[in-house]
């Protein structure tokens, strides 16, 4: 049985390191890039973060210009990829804000240098609309009520639990499926030649079905003492999408530490990383 295995690990190596307890369930304290640095390379099965954005709370927690944004950023999402296992997902949570009355382009850039630079796959953009945004007026936009939550890959080969997240079917689903067509019950080509295929029927008689890529959620978060706390389900359901029991989930952003209790929560491995120790106080 030992010489099986030994061959075994002679034909195909593990392709990543098990990481040691001194990195895990701990919110380590400093900046990201030093610490990140220091870990094992492929250690880690999902990144979900959600950074400064730009300097928009540079009266909290300071943060970087958006002109020398990507560059911070880039230099960190060159660690973060080395810290992913080959099957592991990133996610980043981000929005631009507006600099002279016109959006900042950080984002956008950000996204061709995390994909062209880093070498990140781009696999998704999910559209977090809160659905409890304060109203408000401004001179030429009406109120932000949507944030993007980007999901990146190392690879075309990444873990994704899609029934780990399925939600109730809904009340339109179900009225469509009570006047179901001919056309609905045969797989059909698109009327708008959009050449997507369909069967609607395939969804009758089924109480929960996958969410879409608009998450309509609240961004009511724990009472935390840190002024841009994550809403619990976010790392939730990103951790049970994208992870199994006893994955390693990182945040390197970690603030008041959500993800990290979430994750502990759900059976993961934590990781957080904050620069800030006064924040790390506030997680439990
Ligand atoms: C948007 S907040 C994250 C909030 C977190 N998601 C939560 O639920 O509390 C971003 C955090 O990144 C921290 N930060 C900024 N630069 C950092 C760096 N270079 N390394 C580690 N943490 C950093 C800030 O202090 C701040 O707490």
């Amino acid at each position: 049985m030992k010489e099986q295995a030994a061959l075994y690990f002679t034909m195909q190596p593990p392709s990543f390191d098990v990481i040691s307890d001194e990195w895990t369930n701990e919110v380590h304290i400093g900046d990201c890039l030093e610490i990140m640095r220091a870990m094992p390379s492929e250690s880690v099965d999902l990144i979900v973060t959600s950074p400064p954005y730009a300097d928009a709370r540079r009266h909290t927690y300071g943060g970087v210009s958006p002109e020398k944004y990507v560059e911070w950023f880039t230099e960190r999402a060159e660690e973060m990829i080395r810290l992913l296992k080959p099957s592991g997902s990133f996610v980043l949570n981000i929005k631009e804000k507006a600099v002279d009355g016109q959006r900042h382009t950080y984002v956008l850039d950000l996204i061709l240098s995390l994909n062209r630079e880093v070498g990140f796959r781009w696999i998704e953009e999910y559209i977090w609309h809160k659905t409890t945004a304060a109203p408000g007026k401004w001179k030429y936009r009406f109120r932000d009520s949507w944030e993007r939550i980007l999901h990146f890959s190392k690879t075309p080969n990444l873990k994704m639990r899609q029934d780990a997240v399925k939600v109730p079917i809904g009340n339109w689903t179900r009225a469509r499926l009570r006047n179901m067509s001919d056309n609905d019950r045969t797989r059909q080509q698109s009327s708008t030649n959009s050449r997507i295929g369909r069967r609607i029927s395939a969804w009758e008689g089924k109480d929960m079905v996958y969410p879409s890529n608009v998450l309509h959620r609240s961004p009511v978060a724990h009472n935390t003492g840190h002024s841009a706390a994550f809403p619990e389900w976010l790392p939730e359901f990103f951790i049970n999408l994208f992870t199994d029991e006893g994955d390693v989930v990182l945040d390197p952003f970690s603030g008041s530490g959500t993800t990290f209790r979430v994750a502990s929560r759900l059976g993961r491995v934590p990781i957080g990383i904050e620069i800030n120790p006064e924040y790390v106080q506030c997680r439990s």
